[in-house]
């Protein structure tokens, strides 16, 4: 026997998989009749566009770190782990407490994680998978053995609340998961994909290198998030429909042999357009873009927590999570729990 294959010997490949889970959503519920107040729209409109009746907004005093801390300590005690047990933390947002120092660093104060690595990670919609992936790595190359990956946004400090067609879809939230090394179940297959090229159609173009903040960005409402919402629709149904076949055909499995779909909850009609040409029978779908609105990062991570409380993912279920965001950046991956 060689010595690399008594190495391999002694250490078996390992699988990572998902063993805590955590959430926090805040308090404050904006419904629908609430924004027909603000701006000139409809209940009617919103829920037919998009399926959203309500989100949650952030208190003043909440930032994104806060809400990230909040879904971490719980994700720790679904894993029954310590905080000094954490090796990496990696948070996945678009809208961070500052441009820098990354969210993550923040979130190791707020946890007192002291033995964490931290980054961050901009992947939008699609950041809790992108995550996911990334913490995967990390496990199974034996680096590490517990990584904290968490999904938050608080973009309703980013949205323009005068304008109708961005500030109903978006809501604020937070989740978290732990990705560590698993003996049965755990990420069976993952893909992720991008197009740089679309980078304008759905942007916050000020406070950075090629627009800093300066009293012209603010009178414009360049920091504020622009999106060309029928582009975006039509190349979310295109790549989140063939981001659902690659990673089936990754994972040597049909549609048949899922469980559960947790597509990204934008739009309830952009959900009903991939289920229709993915072929997976609707009931398998979990949906809540009704409640929470478009969460981004937090969104799928969200989505996760409430179908696993639900019933609606067993162990030894196989979940496909699908997700798709500003970048354009794209991921699929499949989970047996
Ligand atoms: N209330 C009433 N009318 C509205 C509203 C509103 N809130 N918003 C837009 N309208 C009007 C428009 O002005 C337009 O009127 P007009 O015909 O007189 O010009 C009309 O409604 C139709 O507008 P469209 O933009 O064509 O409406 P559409 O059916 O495309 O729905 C929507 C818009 C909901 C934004 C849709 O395009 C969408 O969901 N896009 C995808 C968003 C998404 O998936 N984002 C994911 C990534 S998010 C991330 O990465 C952070």
């Amino acid at each position: 026997m060689t010595a690399k294959s008594k190495i391999a010997k002694k250490n078996p490949k390992k699988v990572a998989g998902i063993i805590g889970l955590g959430i926090y959503l805040p308090k404050k519920v904006l419904t629908n009749s609430d924004l027909e107040k603000m701006v000139d729209t409809s209940d009617e409109w919103i829920r037919t566009r998009t399926g959203i009746s309500e989100r949650r907004i952030a208190d003043e005093k909440e930032v994104t770190s806060d809400l990230a801390a909040n879904a971490a300590r719980m994700a720790l005690r679904d894993a029954k782990l310590e905080v000094e047990d954490v090796e990496l933390i990696i948070v996945a947002t678009i809208s961070p407490d500052v441009p820098f120092p990354a969210t993550s660093c923040i979130v190791q104060a707020k946890l007192g994680a002291k033995n964490a690595a931290c980054f961050d990670i901009n992947a939008a919609c699609s950041g809790f998978i992108h995550e996911l992936t990334i913490a995967q790595q990390f496990v199974e190359s034996g680096m590490y053995k517990n990584v904290l990956v968490i999904g938050v946004e608080l973009l309703s400090r980013f949205i323009d609340w005068k304008d109708r067609s961005t500030c109903v879809l978006f809501g604020d939230g937070a989740g978290a998961a732990v990705v560590a090394p698993v003996t049965t179940g755990g990420i069976i297959a993952s893909y992720l994909g991008a197009d740089g090229t679309k980078s304008g159609l759905l942007i916050c173009p000020a406070g950075g290198s090629l627009h800093p903040a300066s009293h012209k960005t603010v009178t414009e409402g360049l920091h504020f998030l622009k999106m060309q919402g029928n582009d975006v629709f039509k190349n979310a149904v295109r790549v989140m429909t063939g981001a659902t076949a690659k990673v089936l055909q990754k994972a040597g499995l049909t549609t048949k042999d899922i469980d559960c779909v947790i597509p990204h909850q934008a739009n309830i009609r952009i959900i009903e357009a991939i289920v229709e040409r993915v072929g997976i029978p609707s009931e398998k779908v979990f949906v809540n873009v009704d409640r929470y609105g478009n969460m981004s990062a937090a969104s799928a991570i969200v989505a996760l927590y409430e179908a696993v409380k639900e019933g609606r993912v067993k162990k030894g279920d196989k979940v496909l999570l699908v997700a798709f965001g500003s970048g354009l950046v794209w991921g699929s991956c499949v989970i047996e729990w």
